[in-house]
């Protein structure tokens, strides 16, 4: 299993779920967070600036997924995220070691 973790625009969150419930991923968790990255939240230099870096409003996803399905859905949230301008987003990737339904107790995959 990978557990895939995206951080990307506000705005791209539908397209994003709509792409994944239609690779019939079953589950994910979002979360609003704040961040930069090289540009450290400006769109602007200026001359002469204090060093200041901004944190930018950004959308989290968390998605586990069977191993198998792991490249089609790093695709479409890649695919459904990009609008091609600076901040769209990372999309970073861990082994997942195991998962637990809590209520039925199944576990590895039959538990996503
Ligand atoms: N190295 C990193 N580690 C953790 N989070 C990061 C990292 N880089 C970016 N992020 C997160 O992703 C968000 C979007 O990053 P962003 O797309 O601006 O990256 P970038 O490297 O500056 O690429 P771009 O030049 O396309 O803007 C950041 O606000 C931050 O939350
Ligand atoms: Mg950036």
């Amino acid at each position: 299993m990978i557990y895939i973790v995206a951080i990307m625009q506000p705005g791209k969150l539908e397209s994003v779920q709509d792409a994944l419930t239609e690779l019939g991923v079953t589950g994910m968790t979002v979360s609003e967070v704040q961040g930069y990255g090289r540009q450290k939240g400006k769109s602007e230099i200026y001359r002469g600036a204090e060093y200041q870096v901004n944190f930018m409003p950004k959308i989290k996803i968390e998605v586990a997924v069977p191993t198998a399905q792991a490249g089609a859905v790093k695709d479409a949230i890649s695919t459904a995220a990009k609008s091609g301008k600076i901040g769209d987003g990372k999309i970073f990737t861990f082994a997942l070691k195991d998962a637990l339904r809590i209520r039925t107790g199944e576990a590895g995959e039959t538990a996503l």
